[in-house]
Order: structure tokens, then C-alpha cells, then sequence
């Protein structure tokens, strides 16, 4: 392409690191200003004359869309995953889409265990009993939680994320059980975890920690009836997505004492949260922050942006995930 004839591409919001200049280089840019979802009405109008999309997860990227986009060639989503993106729709019309995996693997993977730690040990409470001034005297009693070494943990959906929480788990000498729709090998050298059926593991765990991509097979994969197959003493982390667990019947497991506790990263409508889930202290609520370190949340703009580069100029992206479009 010419110096006068420059590529255009949308960007739906600020990202961190290095990505914008690398798109720079190559195209002319907009970045939507602010840090909210663009409006869809916005998004309808932009699309129509790019050749270039790098949206995020908050941006709905249907058929409406893609149909009102005319020569859009490649639409880079910054995560990993892409629920939020019509696949079909983009295949059908030879748009590319991306996604950025494995960057964001380890730093998920912190996240997921950070929350397992602290709803174990009541962290939260703990850091608001402490500021209130309630710490009066050291007590045999206070606080208790409970352990996590030794216990059992059940990874459901055994990706990436998945087997990078159950490495972290064999450093606590867990004992590690995973579901998957396959056997995966890999985790089991790696770990000594075990293959469980689901319902299995959900009766067996003492640790629950989800890594499903949202699909329509797994949207309320786990509900009233799976919440009481678990333990009354078990712990439920989500970091995925946050349909995959019907947040309803955990709100009112929590509360009943079906199960102990939860940490979410990922609410079914975020960011509204279900009712009465914000008033549980047996839960920890974080504002789906998995991938969110500096480094990482910059790499992700690096990858979106190469992918968006390597696209425009004839590149097979190096993370395609309609790989259907090559033909
Ligand atoms: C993803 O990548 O899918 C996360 O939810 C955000 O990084």
C-alpha cells in the first residue's frame, strides 16, 4: 500500500503498551476516547469504513455489525476469549478473527489462586476487621479458615489457565483432579492430575476452580443442582466466564450454605452483579481483572496489534481462530 493509500482501523478503547504505535506504523488510527464500551450506535458507524477492528470484550461484535462493515478484513479481539464475537458471521464474510492466548496464561492463572487464597483464609474480612479497629487481642478463634495444602482441588476445563492453577496447586501438595471433554496427557505428567467425571469431581473437591470458555454447551454448567453435589465445605473460583455458573443458584447456595464460599472474577451480566451477591461475605468479588497485570495487558496490545498489521499486509495472524477462512 501507498504512503497516501493508508490502512483504518478502530480501536474501541485505550489499550496499554506498545500496541497503538505499532498500528500507527501502518495505518491511521482511531481509538474511541474514554474508558466505557463504545456505544453501539458508535461501533455501527465506524465499522462501515475500516479495514481494521481491535475490540474488546465488552464489545459486542454480531452479525448487525459485521453486515454494516464493507471492507473490514480483520477483527482483533484483546482477550483470549471471543464469545463476544459472531464467528460464523465474520467466517462467512472472510474476516479474520484473533485472539490473544497464552500471553495472559501465568497472570490468570495468579488471579484464580489469588482468590482461592482468599476466600480460604477470609482475607477480605480479615483486611476489613483490621482497618475498622476491631483487632483487639490476638484470639484462638478469630477469623478461622480454612487450608489449603493438602486439600483437593478440581480444575474444570484443563486449558492453558486450567493446568497453569493445578501447577500452582501441586506447589501446596494438592491432590489435583480435572475434567475436560478429553483426557489431557500433558496435565497429568506435569501435575499427577487425575481425569475425574464431573460429577465426580464436584463431589470430591475441596477447591472448585473453573476455566471453561463460554459456549453454548457450558453456559450454566454449573447450577443449583451441581452446587449441591459439591462438598458444604467446598470453595467455587470462576475466573472464566461468567455465564458458565448460573449466578442465582450460587448466590443462594452461598447463602444457605450449600457451599462455603466463592471467588469471581466474572459475573453472568457484568458488570451488574446478581442480587444479593455483593452483601455475602463468603464471597470475593474482583472486577474481571484476570489478565490485568501491566506487562501482560501490554503484550496483549502487542499481539492484537501484530496480528491486526499481519492481516492487512497478507499475513496468516499468528493466533487465528476462524482458521476456516484460509480456505
Ligand atoms: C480474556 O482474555 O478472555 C479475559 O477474560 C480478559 O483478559
Amino acid at each position: 500500500m501507498t504512503a497516501e493509500k493508508r490502512w483504518k482501523v478502530y480501536v474501541t478503547r485505550m489499550v496499554p503498551g506498545p500496541g497503538i504505535s505499532i498500528l500507527k506504523e501502518k495505518a491511521d488510527v482511531e481509538v474511541s476516547p474514554g474508558d466505557l464500551p463504545v456505544p453501539r450506535e458508535v461501533l455501527m458507524e465506524k465499522v462501515r469504513d475500516i479495514d481494521g477492528l481491535l475490540c474488546l470484550l465488552t464489545d459486542k461484535i454480531d452479525k448487525e455489525v459485521i453486515a454494516a462493515a464493507k471492507k473490514l478484513s480483520v477483527i482483533a479481539n484483546y482477550a483470549v476469549g471471543h464469545d463476544n464475537v459472531d464467528i460464523e458471521a465474520a467466517t462467512k464474510r472472510g474476516i479474520a478473527v484473533t485472539n490473544t492466548p497464552e500471553v495472559l496464561t501465568e497472570t490468570t492463572a495468579d488471579l484464580a489462586w489469588s482468590l482461592l487464597m482468599a476466600v480460604a483464609r477470609r482475607i477480605v474480612e480479615a483486611d476489613r476487621f483490621t482497618r475498622d479497629g476491631r483487632y483487639r487481642a490476638w484470639s484462638p478463634t478469630l477469623l478461622l479458615g480454612k487450608d489449603v495444602h493438602g486439600k483437593i482441588l478440581g480444575i474444570v476445563g484443563a486449558g492453558r489457565i486450567g493446568s497453569a492453577v493445578a501447577k500452582r496447586a501441586a506447589g501446596f501438595g494438592m491432590r489435583i483432579l480435572y475434567y475436560d471433554t478429553e483426557r489431557k496427557p500433558e496435565i497429568e505428567k506435569e501435575t499427577g492430575a487425575r481425569y475425574s467425571a464431573f460429577e465426580d469431581l464436584l463431589g470430591e473437591s475441596d477447591f472448585i476452580s473453573v476455566h471453561l470458555p463460554l459456549s453454548g454447551a457450558t453456559r450454566h454448567m454449573i447450577g443449583e443442582r451441581e452446587l449441591k453435589m459439591m462438598k458444604r465445605s467446598a470453595i467455587l473460583i470462576n475466573t472464566s466466564r461468567g455465564p458458565v455458573v448460573k449466578e442465582s443458584d450460587l448466590v443462594r447456595a452461598l447463602a444457605d450454605g450449600t457451599i462455603a464460599g466463592a471467588g469471581l472474577d466474572v459475573y453472568e451480566a457484568e458488570p451488574a452483579l446478581a442480587k444479593g451477591l455483593a452483601s455475602l461475605e463468603n464471597a470475593v468479588l474482583a472486577p474481571h481483572i484476570g489478565s490485568g497485570s501491566e506487562a501482560t495487558r501490554s503484550e496483549m496490545a502487542r499481539l492484537a496489534a501484530a496480528s491486526i498489521v499481519d492481516r492487512l499486509e497478507g499475513r496468516v495472524p499468528e493466533n487465528l481462530v476462524n482458521r476456516e477462512i484460509l480456505g
